[in-house]
């Protein structure tokens, strides 16, 4: 394993390599990485049929919860092609797919991937995807915002701790590299896909991390007031843990259950602008609890610094029913017990698996989730506008709403994650 928390200006820097991305960038990155091996894969036939099935393969904490990777990168993709997918287009992305299995484990250390298509993909098919798949394109999901909508053919959402293996699985699959970590590429992408064009000249790479450290290391950006603010133990810029283990929803609850894509899932993303200078300039910790978290959490002190202390439950389980009477009495509603009213169960029934990024140089989150059908996920973000909570005089729409006012959602993408034998462009009734 690679050290946790490796030195700073290691961390700042592999973050800037994957940002950047290329050879020279890989090559930079190898030489920082380099102290110990990157884990090849094994038989690519004995992986889970799940593309999604990550948690089993991840870290976890003294507490039990799953350890993302720490670098994200997701590449936007085209269909090269004109018309349906051929069958050799097919067979080569298969390979592509397989000799990235090859070449790295399936783990942080090594690299986790899916492949994702959207509903623009399914249109050039005279069939129609099935009932039993719920994907709708992309669309605005409250009054107040108004994103760009990402409509590519694919979507690739490639991690590792380790940046190397970011680079070199790009390389690899864009067929500028015919060798990876040792393992040679059996085929790769280059004329099955391209870049893709994206409305509002979207970026069709798009880069992050989550961790320890990380953010505080790289909070020299647009939308922080100053590096400073962010806590050195952070795993995400706006200061607290997130993903406990009870409070995702499992990998099971987010599987499509029946229908030609059983063991799939759906993936939503979007792309959040963070502006926190009212959240580190204007708040104390106790107003960052009470707004993240629950207004009680604060008055109780329950969460020291970024709420490690929480273990493997962000209890705001306990904060539901009285939402309505902490809108009245301390005048603003958490976020975390907004989204909680859609618990299943008692979980969410939503996947989180977001991080946060310096693209552009402005502070942000690629909120990329995974649930059963897309209307999970709006059904959590309607949840999570409040805008029930808003006719309470103190809470407005954005304001003391949850975490509402200092985040601004920019682009939303929807996309179908097939189960692993179909992952290669499949047909919508395969
Ligand atoms: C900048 C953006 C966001 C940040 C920094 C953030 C952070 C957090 C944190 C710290 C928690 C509490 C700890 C935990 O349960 O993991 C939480 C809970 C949660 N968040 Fe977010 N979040 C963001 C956006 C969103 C969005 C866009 C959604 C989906 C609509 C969402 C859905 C949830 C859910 C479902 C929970 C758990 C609720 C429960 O316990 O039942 N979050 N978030």
């Amino acid at each position: 394993m690679a050290p946790r928390t490796p030195d700073p200006s290691r961390r700042e820097f592999v973050k800037a390599a994957v940002a950047i991305g290329g050879s020279a960038a890989l090559s930079a990155c190898l030489d920082r990485e380099g102290d110990a091996a990157t884990p090849t894969g094994t038989d690519p036939s004995a992986r889970p049929s799940r593309q999604h099935a990550w948690n089993d393969a991840l870290s976890t904490d003294e507490h039990g919860n799953h350890v993302p990777p720490r670098h994200h990168l997701l590449l936007y993709l085209d269909y090269a092609g004109d018309g349906t997918p051929t069958a050799d287009d097919r067979e080569r992305t298969e390979a592509a797919f397989r000799s990235l299995e090859r070449a790295f484990a399936r783990s942080n250390d090594g690299l986790l991937f899916t492949v994702g298509y959207a509903p623009a993909y399914f249109e050039r098919f005279d069939a129609a995807l099935p009932d039993s798949v719920d994907l709708p394109a992309p669309e605005a999901l409250s009054t107040f915002e108004d994103p760009a909508l990402d409509e590519p053919d694919a979507i690739l959402h490639l991690a590792s701790d380790r940046g190397s293996a970011l680079l070199a699985a790009e390389e690899g699959l864009l067929g500028e590299r015919s060798e990876i970590n040792g393992v040679e590429m059996e085929a790769d992408l280059s004329g099955v896909f391209a870049e893709a064009s994206l409305a509002g000249d979207g970026p069709a790479r798009r880069t992050g991390f989550i961790g320890e450290g990380l953010p505080a290391e790289n909070a020299d950006v647009e939308g922080i007031p100053d590096p400073d603010a962010v806590p050195d133990d952070a795993p995400l810029f706006m200061g607290f843990e997130s993903g406990f283990e009870k409070n995702q929803a499992s990998e099971d609850r987010v599987t499509l259950e029946s229908g030609p894509f059983a063991g799939g899932t759906t993936q939503h993303v979007s792309k959040i602008r963070l502006r926190l200078d009212d959240w580190y300039g204007e708040q104390d910790h106790d107003d960052r609890v009470a707004e993240m978290f629950c207004p009680v959490h604060a008055e109780e002190g329950r969460v020291e610094g970024t709420g490690e202390n929480l273990g493997n439950d962000n209890g705001v389980g306990e904060c539901v029913d009285d939402i309505e009477a902490h809108a009245r009495e301390y005048g603003r509603v958490g976020h975390a017990q907004k989204n909680a009213r859609v618990r299943e169960d008692g979980s969410p029934i939503i996947l989180r698996r977001d991080f946060d990024s310096t693209d552009d140089g402005e502070a942000g989150l690629h909120f990329l989730a995974l649930q059963e059908g897309i209307s999970d996920f709006v059904a959590t973000r309607s949840a999570m506008n409040g805008t029930d909570l808003a006719d309470n005089p103190a809470v407005r729409q954005r304001v003391n709403n949850g975490i509402l006012e200092y985040i601004f959602v920019r682009r939303r993408g929807n996309f179908l994650l097939p189960p692993r034998g179909h992952r290669a462009l499949p047909r919508p009734d395969p």
